[in-house]
């Protein structure tokens, strides 16, 4: 039992206005974030978890536990069933403009599939959600792209795989795509109860808004670029290095620095050690994509961006993160428009949070659900005054 008088964090006022860094705020029961060893899924190193079906590493942060092999089939057989979109949520994708961004088209197809199958629990609307969400990003995909009609939903072939068919990516490999797009998935699952997009997710489930509405909130939150968009600046970016050159890719990260520019995809709010996700991808990187020149660009970065970034005692985490190399590899399966990069991660990452609303909302404090948020602002600049006298 732990201690509840236990003090945990001192708030003094030079905490104010930091965006809640570091304070804790409740539990988390899906996933850690250590600043050394990095995530964990349910206590798993996220190294160990990497290579596992997704639906595997779904069912892990749903219910706590690796599935067994009867578990997991009885699983995959629930999200078949549950598959099924209501073709009004795909038809009302064609008419939105498609100079929206993907990720507006994602946060307008949650708000579609809520109005068109909410049950209101969250735990049906949970898992509707995980299966349903591939078809409306590979529809999201298709539509805005211009790549053809959406392709129909084979929910059989697995979650990923059914993905890539829907996809149908003019002239990729699809099976180098689905090996990446697996690993994909089960990394951006989950990173901890903190992250922006959870704890607006939740936030907004704590007012007792529906599964979807609260997803859509997450998405929101997800699009911003020093959130989840920064997959695709990321990418951007090393498409501006330009050299695979390890002293002209040194030259290049030395001018952005001294310019006052960013050097995407390294450091973190959180972690201060090489995001083992990206170490991850780094190794898988070697296998689908090893001569690919952005490719080869990122490993060089991974090695100079460190160096000249440690040559700064004030760069709390000089180190690569999730984004380094993410859209390197999926650029190089034939996924190059970076625009969609942030969807992907939200089609991963709306199952972890979708688990921790289940949590929040139906386990936690003896199945009362943690309460509507409602944290304290402290009053500045406002004397009190009157109207008349
Ligand atoms: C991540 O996956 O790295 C996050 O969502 C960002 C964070 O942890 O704040």
């Amino acid at each position: 039992m732990s201690d509840q008088n236990e003090v945990l964090f001192e708030i003094k006022r030079e905490h104010l206005n930091t965006g809640l860094r570091g304070f804790p705020v409740g539990t988390c029961r899906t996933s850690s974030v250590d600043p050394l060893e990095g995530l964990h899924y349910v206590g798993y190193p996220i190294a160990d978890l990497a290579d596992l079906d997704p639906e595997a590493a779904a069912y892990l942060l749903l219910y706590k536990a690796l599935p067994d092999a009867d578990q997991l089939a009885a699983f995959k057989a629930e999200l078949i069933k549950r598959s099924a979109v209501n073709p009004v949520v795909i038809n009302t994708l064609k008419a939105l403009p498609k100079e929206g961004h993907p990720m507006e088209w994602l946060i307008a197809g949650l708000n579609l599939l809520g109005m068109t199958s909410k049950t209101g629990s969250f735990e049906e609307d949970g898992l509707n959600v995980i299966a349903r969400m591939p078809e409306v990003v590979a529809a999201i995909y298709r539509i805005r792209s211009g790549w053809g009609e959406p392709i129909a939903s084979k929910p059989e072939l697995g979650l990923i795989e059914n993905f890539v068919q829907m996809l149908g990516v003019p002239g990729a490999d699809p099976d180098k795509l689905t090996r990446l797009l697996r690993v994909f998935y089960v990394l951006h699952l989950d990173h901890g109860g903190g992250n922006l997009s959870t704890f607006v997710g939740k936030s907004v489930a704590s007012g007792l808004a529906d599964t979807y509405a609260s997803l859509g909130g997450a998405m929101a939150a997800l699009y911003g670029p020093r959130h989840g968009r920064a997959n695709q600046d990321c990418l951007d970016f090393l498409r501006k290095v330009g050299t695979t050159d390890p002293d002209a890719v040194e030259t290049f990260v030395r001018n952005e620095l001294a310019t006052g520019g960013l050097i995407f995809g390294f450091g973190h709010a959180v972690l201060r050690a090489e995001d083992p996700r990206a170490a991850v991808q780094y190794a898988l990187g070697e296998q689908i994509c090893p001569n690919d020149p952005l490719f080869i660009t990122a490993k060089v970065m991974r090695e100079r961006a460190v160096k000249v970034l440690k040559e700064n005692p004030k760069v709390a985490n000089p180190y690569p993160n999730v984004d380094a190399v993410s859209g390197t590899l999926l650029q190089a399966v034939g996924l190059e428009d970076s625009d969609y990069y942030t969807v992907l991660f939200g089609l991963s990452r709306c199952t972890g949070i979708a688990a921790q609303i289940i949590d929040e909302r139906l386990k936690f404090r003896d199945g009362k659900g943690v309460a509507i948020y409602r944290c304290k602002y402290i009053a500045e600049g406002q004397p009190r005054r009157r109207l008349k006298a």
